[in-house]
């Protein structure tokens, strides 16, 4: 089962994240890093900004779990641009080793493929940051994504839309169609580390982890994975009917382990 660690803020969970990430960087010879956007992993990105002070980090690379179709890449809103805000620039990341999808019109057909090559050629990911929509997406993929999903054009929800309406001036700005990973790709990483904040995400949150594995809710895809680390606050664990259970898990681990 998935390592669950519920917290009291959004800096302490950035924090033990980060403080993964900076062990891969440091000790892995290849470190390839799995990306997401919006706004829940910002606070491991912040954390990283001073941790990854002073290390090298020429050799990272890293893939975007997703990207808008249609929508120009200087936009400002724009995965690539935000990806480039948020993580590129501020961790002096090699911006030709960070990839993200190709959202043009003109090459979403084979783009998917494309990604799937660079993934598989850079060595996999080693460890994939996720949020979670309140729909229970993970990436784009929507409810009804194949577990066996690979990158591909994909239609958002009218909830997800709506959701990430707050980003863009208006609801009609917010593009139809993305590109991203899929269920298959993102279950194809070493180490998963889902993170919500929040009470909208609580539902959502124990859908995944307690509910049956279903294409309804594409984060159940989770419970496939082997190497699973879930770090909520006690918003997004309020649905939790195990979270005495991960709370003592927790408290009681073995110092040698990590997340
Ligand atoms: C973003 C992504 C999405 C978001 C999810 C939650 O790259 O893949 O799955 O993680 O929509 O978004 P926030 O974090 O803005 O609540």
């Amino acid at each position: 089962m998935a390592e669950v660690v519920i917290l009291d803020s959004r800096a302490a969970a950035g924090a033990l994240v980060a403080d993964e990430i900076v062990r891969l960087v440091d000790e892995v010879r290849n470190p390839v890093l799995g990306l997401a956007t919006g706004s829940t992993p910002l606070p491991v990105y912040e954390a990283l900004r001073e941790r990854l002070a002073g290390h090298d980090v020429s050799h990272v690379r890293g893939f975007a779990l997703d990207e808008y179709v249609g929508l120009d890449v200087t936009h400002p809103e724009s995965y690539r641009s935000v990806i480039t805000r948020e993580v590129i620039e501020p961790l002096g990341l090699d911006p030709e080793l960070i990839r993200v999808p190709n959202g043009a019109l003109e090459t979403v057909r084979h783009a998917g493929d494309d990604y799937e090559r660079e993934i598989i050629d850079a060595g996999g990911v080693d460890l994939q940051i996720l949020g979670i929509g309140t729909d229970g997406h993970i990436g784009f993929n929507e409810p009804g994504s194949s577990f066996a999903s690979t990158t591909r054009l994909k239609t958002l929800t009218e909830q997800t839309r709506a959701d990430n309406a707050r980003f863009f001036d208006s609801l009609d700005e917010v593009p139809r169609h993305c590109i991203t990973q899929g269920l298959g790709t993102i279950l194809r990483a070493r180490h998963l580390v889902l993170l919500a904040f929040g009470d909208a995400k609580a539902e959502a949150v124990a859908a995944a982890l307690e509910g049956p594995v279903s294409a309804m809710i594409p984060a159940s895809a989770v419970q496939l994975h082997p190497h699973v680390t879930v770090v909520v606050d006690e918003a997004a664990a309020s649905r939790l009917e195990l979270a005495d259970y991960y709370r003592y898990s927790y408290e009681n681990k073995p110092s040698w382990q990590g997340i």
